[in-house]
C-alpha cells in the first residue's frame, strides 16, 4: 500500500471518528422531559395526537424530540423544517421503520405506505406516477363527470344515508379507475371488504400506533402459536388472509376479464397489457406483485381520505351558510341553473376553487401525515436528529399558524383571494402539506384535485346543506368527535340535504 494511500484512510478514519463525537454533543431538539426508560409515554396521547403535538410546538418551537423506551419521535412543526428536512434532504428521510407485526406476519411488507426506501418503493412509486400524473388524471375526468352524477341522485333519493353514498362515490371511483370495476350499490362486495379492511387496519393492526411487542423484541415472532400469550401470531395469521383476499379478489377479477375480453381500461389492464411476454419468470413475478400491491394500495389510501375531505367540506358548509350562498351565487353566473357544472367550468370558478383550498386547510384530514424514518445521524439548525427516528411533520399545527392563516379556526375561503408574495402564497397552498413531503409523499393528489372538486361543485350547484332541525324547530348543532389515529374523520353526524329548487331537482334527474 502507497504512503499517500494510507495517510488518505487515517485522515478519513479520524475525520469520521471526530464527526461522530462531535455529533454526540450536540443536543436532541427541545421537547418535554423524559421519565427514565420510559421516556414520554405518559405525554402521548392515542385520540387527537396532534393536539399535544401542538402544545409542545408552541413550547418548543419548530422541531421537538420525544422517545417511548429510547425510540425517538421527531415532530416537524413547521413548513420550513419539514420541506428542509422531508424534502431537500429526502435521501436519508424516506424510509419506513421495520413493523415485524404489520409487515411480516401480517403480510403487508409490500403495501406502499409500509414499503421499506429502497428498489420497491421506487419501482412502486413509478408505476404508480404513470397513472396519476396530471395529464393522466384528465383522461378519468369524464368517469368522475359521470360518477359524480349517481352520487347526486343518491343524495337526493336518501339524504339519510349521505356517507353511504359519498362512500360509494370514493371507493367506486377509484375501483372504475384501478381496476375498471364498476360499483353498483352501497352494498358492494368488494366496497364491504374494503371498509373491513380499512378498520382492521387502523383499529386492530394500527393498535397503539402500529408498535407492537414484536415489533421492539422482533425474536418473539419465532414463538408458536399455541404458546401462551402468543395471541398476537394467531390474530396476524387470520388478519393476514383477510388482507390477501382484499387484495387478490379484485386483481383476479381483471384478469379474468382481460382472458375473457370483457376488461375495461384501468390502472391494472394497462400495465398488464404492457408486460413483457417473453420475460424471465422473476420479473414477471416481480411487475405482477408491484401491480397488484399498489393497486390495493391506491384503492385503500383513497376511499377514507376523500371520504373525510368531503365530510369536512359538508360540516362547512353547514356552519357557514353565507360561504355557501356566494358559491352558489358563483356557479348560478358561470354555469347557469339548467346544468351540471363539468370541468370546462373551472378556471371561472375561482370561489370554489377557494373553498376547496380551504377544506383541506380547516380540516386537516391528515393532521400528523404518515410518519418516515431517518435512515443516517443528520444535523438540523445545530441539534442532532438520531438515525432511526421517528419523523411526523406536524399539518395540523402548519395549518393552525396565525402568522399564516390569520383566525385559523375560521373556516374563510376569501383568504386564498388576498394578493401576497411567491413564499407566502407557497406557505398558504394547503397542498404544500396537505399531501405529506419529499419521496414519499401522496401519488394521489392529482387524483383528488379532480375527483373531490367536481363533487364540490356538483353539490353546491344543485343542493341546499344545512344544519338539521329538531321538532321544535331549532337547529341541531354537529357535536363532532375524531377517533381515528391517523385520519381525522369526523364521527357521525346529522346533516340537511335537500335539491336547492325545482328545477335543480330535474338537472340531477336528467343527468345520466
Ligand atoms: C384527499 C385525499 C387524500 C389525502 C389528504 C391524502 C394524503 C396522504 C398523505 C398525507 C400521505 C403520506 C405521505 C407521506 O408519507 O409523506 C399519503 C400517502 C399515500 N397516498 Fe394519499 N391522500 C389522499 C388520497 C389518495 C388517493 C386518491 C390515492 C390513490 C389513488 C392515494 C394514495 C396514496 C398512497 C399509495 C400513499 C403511500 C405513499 C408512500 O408511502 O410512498 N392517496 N396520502
Amino acid at each position: 500500500m502507497s504512503i499517500p494511500l494510507l495517510v488518505g484512510i487515517v485522515l478519513v478514519v479520524l475525520y469520521v471518528r471526530w464527526w461522530r463525537r462531535k455529533l454526540t454533543e450536540l443536543p436532541l431538539p427541545p421537547g418535554p422531559r423524559p421519565w427514565p426508560m420510559l421516556g414520554n409515554l405518559f405525554d402521548m396521547s392515542l385520540k387527537e395526537m396532534w393536539l399535544p403535538a401542538t402544545k409542545w410546538a408552541k413550547q418548543f418551537g419548530d422541531v421537538v424530540y420525544v422517545h417511548i423506551f429510547g425510540q425517538g419521535l421527531v415532530y416537524l412543526n413547521s413548513y420550513d423544517a419539514a420541506v428542509d428536512l422531508l424534502d431537500r434532504r429526502g435521501n436519508i428521510y424516506s424510509d419506513k421503520p421495520r413493523l415485524v407485526m404489520v409487515q411480516e406476519l401480517c403480510g403487508l411488507s409490500n403495501m406502499v405506505p409500509f414499503v421499506r426506501y429502497g428498489d420497491v418503493a421506487r419501482r412502486q412509486r413509478r408505476l404508480m406516477n404513470g397513472a396519476l400524473n396530471t395529464r393522466a388524471v384528465t383522461t378519468y375526468e369524464p368517469l368522475f363527470e359521470s360518477e359524480v352524477q349517481g352520487l347526486l341522485q343518491r343524495l337526493v333519493a336518501d339524504p339519510e344515508n349521505f356517507i353511504g353514498s359519498i362512500r360509494q362515490y370514493t371507493g367506486g371511483s377509484t375501483l372504475l379507475v384501478v381496476y375498471g370495476y364498476r360499483v353498483r350499490s352501497s352494498q358492494d362486495k368488494l366496497l364491504k371488504l374494503a371498509d373491513e379492511c380499512m378498520t382492521l387496519l387502523s383499529t386492530k393492526m394500527a393498535n397503539n400506533v402500529g408498535i407492537w411487542p414484536v415489533d421492539v423484541i422482533p425474536a418473539l415472532k419465532y414463538i408458536p402459536s399455541w404458546f401462551p400469550g402468543a395471541g398476537f401470531k394467531r390474530n396476524a395469521e387470520a388478519w393476514r388472509s383477510l388482507m390477501q383476499e382484499f387484495v387478490d379478489i379484485p386483481f383476479e377479477y381483471v384478469k379474468q376479464n382481460m382472458k375473457d375480453g370483457t376488461a375495461g381500461s384501468s390502472y391494472c389492464s394497462i400495465l398488464l397489457e404492457e408486460m413483457p411476454k417473453k420475460a424471465e419468470q422473476w420479473i414477471l413475478e416481480q411487475t405482477d406483485t408491484d401491480i397488484r400491491w399498489t393497486a390495493n394500495s391506491m384503492y385503500l389510501a383513497s376511499i377514507d381520505s376523500m371520504l373525510t375531505v368531503l365530510l369536512h367540506f359538508l360540516l362547512a358548509m353547514m356552519q357557514y351558510p353565507h360561504v355557501m350562498r356566494k358559491a352558489q351565487a358563483e356557479l348560478d353566473a358561470v354555469v347557469g341553473r339548467s346544468r351540471l357544472p363539468s370541468f370546462k367550468d373551472r378556471m371561472s370558478l375561482p370561489y370554489i376553487d377557494c373553498i376547496f383550498s380551504e377544506v383541506l386547510r380547516w380540516g386537516a384530514p391528515v393532521p400528523m401525515s404518515l410518519l418516515h424514518r431517518v435512515m443516517e445521524d443528520d444535523v438540523y439548525n445545530g441539534m442532532r436528529i438520531p438515525k432511526g427516528s421517528l419523523v411526523f411533520p406536524n399539518v395540523w399545527n402548519m395549518f393552525r399558524d396565525e402568522s399564516v392563516f390569520p383566525e385559523p379556526h375560521k373556516f374563510h375561503p376569501e383568504r386564498y383571494l388576498n394578493q401576497v408574495d411567491e413564499a407566502t402564497s407557497r406557505r398558504m397552498d394547503p397542498r404544500g402539506a396537505v399531501f405529506g413531503f419529499g419521496r414519499r409523499k401522496c401519488p394521489g393528489s392529482h387524483l383528488v384535485e379532480s375527483s373531490v372538486w367536481i363533487v364540490i361543485a356538483c353539490m353546491l350547484a344543485t343542493l341546499d346543506i344545512s344544519k338539521p332541525k329538531d321538532e321544535g324547530g331549532k337547529e341541531i348543532e354537529p357535536d363532532i368527535t375524531f377517533e381515528n389515529p391517523v385520519f381525522r374523520t369526523p364521527s357521525l353526524f346529522k346533516c340537511s340535504i335537500r335539491p336547492r329548487s325545482e328545477e335543480a331537482f330535474r338537472v340531477i334527474q336528467q343527468s345520466i
